[in-house]
């Protein structure tokens, strides 16, 4: 099979006029605006992945049978499109993300898709809908490509032979509203997102599906993210809502890193992968391990541990201040935004940005 295929280009005859289209872009909130097109491309058994296209944004027709609709075979994926200060335009790392989305698709029994396809597909979109990214400092467009099984069969035990690639573009401001401000998070005792064995490093809806009680019951109890735990003792730290997270042990020269190995139950995040990388260049050692809730809550108690945040795409970094149980509750640090967790934002947003050098070959210049 060939490693792409050409899009068939159908444009938007009436795309949003540039005002209303910049009156979004100024105050974009987060994925509730789309830009004017978006990408298709299908997939069947026979004949692999054909019928690439950039068309209009706008509903898709479903058979009510589609598998998805039923037993949620679905991939996702996100990723940022920044405005480099000469004007172009780059992704971050969008390889990886392909690597990730097939990683997920074998998990998930579904096709893989070469991943120049991928990029190919999120390039011609981010190209066609240049003017939707953002200029205004710390804004991006947000890219979502996802994949689901189109077969139009109730049986679970016919591997669905259909499938729909698409990418959609969001432009996005601050994950979240308040900006950066730390966030309070809930130790969830009672719902658990991934169990060995179980689907919790793909990246696949059902995993998200399954943590909106758990996300419920953290904003039920005053705090903004859920805090997911091993699924067996309930008390190893895994994730943090949608981020890895990362445990700063002691500060200035002598501060060092920590956070939760990939033992099969948490995502790959490629943040959490590109602070591996970042931090030991940056003088801050690096380790992958395990910490219990114990422990988090000791070092925080000791002063050993200054400073949590959690990482992800869609929120960068953001800082963890409090933490709070059903029979605990304490304060990291100050409980306010840490200099080590700031200052790896920094240094993570001006290669994004293209304020600061590459040198790692992250950026994925598109036009
Ligand atoms: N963990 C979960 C559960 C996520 O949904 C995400 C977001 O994609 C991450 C971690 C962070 O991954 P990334 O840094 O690739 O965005
Ligand atoms: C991310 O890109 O960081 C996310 O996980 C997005 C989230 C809304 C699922």
């Amino acid at each position: 099979m060939s490693d792409t295929l050409d899009f068939t280009i159908t444009l938007d005859e009436q795309p949003l006029p540039a005002a209303e289209r910049e009156r979004v872009l100024a105050d974009p909130g987060w994925g509730q605006n789309f830009t004017d097109h978006m990408i298709t491309i299908r997939y069947s058994a026979d004949e692999g992945w054909h019928d690439a296209r950039l068309e209009p944004y706008g509903p898709i027709p479903m058979d009510p049978a589609s598998q998805v609709l039923h037993y949620s075979q679905e991939l996702f994926e996100g990723l940022k499109a920044y405005r480099q200060p000469d004007g172009s335009i780059v992704t971050f790392r969008p390889f990886s993300n392909a690597a990730r989305m097939n990683r997920s698709a074998r998990r998930m029994a579904m096709p893989e898709i070469p991943e120049q396809l991928f990029v190919d597909a999120i390039e011609t979109l981010v190209r066609v809908d240049k003017d939707w990214v953002p200029t205004k400092e710390g804004y991006s467009l947000y890219l979502r490509p996802f994949m689901f099984a189109t077969t139009r069969a109730l049986g679970v035990n016919q591997p669905a032979n259909e499938f729909l690639f698409m990418v959609i573009a969001s432009p996005s401001g601050n994950y979240y509203a308040r900006g950066i401000k730390p966030v309070s998070v809930w130790l969830s005792r009672d719902f658990t997102r991934a169990a060995p064995g179980g689907t919790g490093e793909a990246k696949t809806g059902g995993n998200y599906a399954a943590s909106f009680a758990g996300q419920a019951q953290a904003v039920a109890n005053g705090c903004d993210q859920v805090v997911w735990l091993d699924a067996i003792e309930h008390s190893l730290v895994e994730e943090v809502g949608s981020m890895n997270l990362f445990f700063v042990y002691g500060s200035g020269p002598d501060a060092r890193l920590l956070t939760p190995a990939l033992t099969g139950t948490l995502l790959p995040g490629i943040t959490r992968d590109s602070m591996l990388k970042l931090a030991p260049d940056l003088g801050v050692p690096v380790e992958e391990g395990p910490i219990t809730i114990e422990e988090w809550q000791a070092g925080c108690e000791s002063g050993e541990i200054t400073e949590v945040f959690g990482c992800g795409t869609a929120a960068v970094i953001s800082p963890v201040g409090h933490v709070k149980g059903s029979d605990r509750e304490w304060k990291v640090g100050d409980g306010g935004s840490g200099e080590l967790s700031m200052r790896l934002r920094e240094e993570l947003i001006g290669i994004q940005y293209g304020t600061r050098p590459d040198p790692y070959g992250w950026v994925h210049k598109i036009a």
